[in-house]
């Protein structure tokens, strides 16, 4: 088979959740006693999204579950795979994968897993999924893979204002209507200890400037090992495209979609590559990374789903037609994994994620004052052993945590209403 040949695999359709609360970030700066342009500038954040008492990881990824499958016109028994990323689980046994198929309704012909390396989980979901079409062990089945995570620091510690909560879904098909995915893929590892959450703790622990220095040493790897694999198979031939048209490598990207602990990140990693490549001046900020952060700057880190995201915001927002552009996608996961790869934008991609109302959905998120978003965060600290609250018949379509009774945690169903 030519390369010509090889069937295409990848992202079919997406779905994003954010919780219904968010708070702006002048409001937290003003409360801490920062300068605004600190977190607006400096960090390159507006808001980040807080979850109320009755959202979780389990809700947020079953809502991105639903509007995904709802965007695609997807029957849910055809997703033979499902796999949840996240880093915030609510269990250290039962999967939120399994909580996600029976809201969801999925066929029982499934396989249900969640992984878990911090925000790379859901990478590991989307390379295996992919890997599982391409191997032909999907018997014709689509992949479901979300992302799902509430991020959430100390109060008043400097990881505070990179807070946020949301999920974003995507199903993986051989016949992908958003983006074809390349199965090239660089990879780096390392152990460090940048990120964590002690068993003991709700709060992540973070050595928060080291960390940078992590994500940008593990770009590096991956990036640098895709790049020579790309320029082995174009030495060779095995790759369709020429790149004698570009002056640095990364040229080829009409944009590339990087892990958003918050926006001011992407842009250091942003700078970080293409001085890999030689370009010094790193111009090329505004078209290839501009638009992938509009939905981060107002989200704030999700963990997981940021990269996810930050492709939602590159689809919807660029204004540019990308069909059959090469876009370059970086996950960063601490402790640490990190994988660089491409896609192809489909052809009426675009047009597809546009008609989703993402922006509208983020616009719509009531604004907290200090207090509220405080009680909110020290109420979190018990959720996991808030009482069960009865449903209340029609109240709702989507699904809700109910609190705990006799220890099962007890959702509303999305599908019941
Ligand atoms: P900090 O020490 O409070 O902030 O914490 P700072 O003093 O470094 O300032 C931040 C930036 O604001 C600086 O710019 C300042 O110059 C600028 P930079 O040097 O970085 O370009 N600044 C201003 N700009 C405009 N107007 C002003 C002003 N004042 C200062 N008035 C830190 C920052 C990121 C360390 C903290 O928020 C933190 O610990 N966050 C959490 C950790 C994190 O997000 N790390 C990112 C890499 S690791 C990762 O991505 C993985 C992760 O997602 C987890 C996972 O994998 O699961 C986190």
């Amino acid at each position: 088979m030519t390369h010509a040949d090889k069937p295409q695999v990848g992202l079919d359709a997406l779905g994003i959740a954010v919780p219904s609360l968010t708070l702006e970030l002048t409001k937290l700066a003003a409360a801490r006693g920062v300068e605004p342009g600190k977190f607006l500038d400096g960090l390159g954040v507006t808001r980040m999204s807080i979850p109320p008492l009755d959202e979780d990881t389990v809700t947020l990824a079953a809502r991105a579950g639903k509007q995904a499958l709802e965007q695609g016109g997807i029957d849910p028994n055809d997703i033979g795979l499902l796999v949840v990323g996240t880093e915030t689980a609510v269990d250290h046994s039962k999967p939120v994968a399994s909580y996600v198929q029976g809201l969801l309704g999925l066929s029982k012909a499934c396989r249900v897993f969640e992984t878990k390396h911090a925000c790379y989980g859901a990478t590991a979901g989307l390379q295996n999924a992919l890997d599982w079409i391409r191997a032909g062990s999907n018997d014709g089945k689509k992949a479901l893979v979300i992302g799902a995570d509430i991020a959430r620091y100390g109060l008043k510690t400097p990881g505070e204002p990179t807070q946020g909560a949301g999920a974003v879904a995507m199903v993986l098909s051989e016949a992908p209507r958003l983006v074809a995915f390349d199965r090239m893929v660089g990879t780096y590892a390392n152990d460090v200890l940048d990120f964590w959450r002690p068993l003991y703790s709700k709060d992540a622990v973070v050595d928060g400037h080291y960390s940078v220095g992590c994500y940008l040493d593990a770009l590096e790897g991956a990036y640098r090992a895709y790049r020579e694999k790309a320029e082995r198979a174009s030495a060779t031939g095995a790759t369709a495209t020429s790149d004698a048209k570009h002056a640095f490598f990364s040229d080829r990207f009409a944009a590339i979609a990087y892990h958003v602990p918050y926006g001011k990140m992407a842009t250091k990693a942003h700078r970080h590559l293409r001085g890999i490549d030689g370009d010094s001046a790193a111009t090329t900020y505004a078209e290839q990374v501009a638009p992938s952060l509009v939905y981060p700057r107002q989200v704030g880190n999700i963990y997981t789903g940021s990269l996810y995201l930050a492709l939602a915001s590159l689809l919807a927002e660029d204004p540019r037609d990308l069909a059959g552009q090469s876009i370059g996608m970086f996950s960063y996961g601490s402790g640490s994994c990190a994988e660089f790869w491409s896609g192809t934008v489909q052809l009426g991609a675009q047009a597809r994620v546009r008609s989703s109302g993402w922006a509208k959905l983020i616009e719509s998120q009531r604004r907290l004052e200090m207090p509220e978003y405080e009680e909110i965060l020290n109420a979190r600290e018990a959720i996991d052993n808030r009482p069960h609250q009865p449903h209340v018949e029609g109240g709702g379509a989507e699904a809700r945590y109910l609190g705990v009774q006799e220890h099962r945690r007890m959702y509303s169903s999305p599908t019941s209403g």
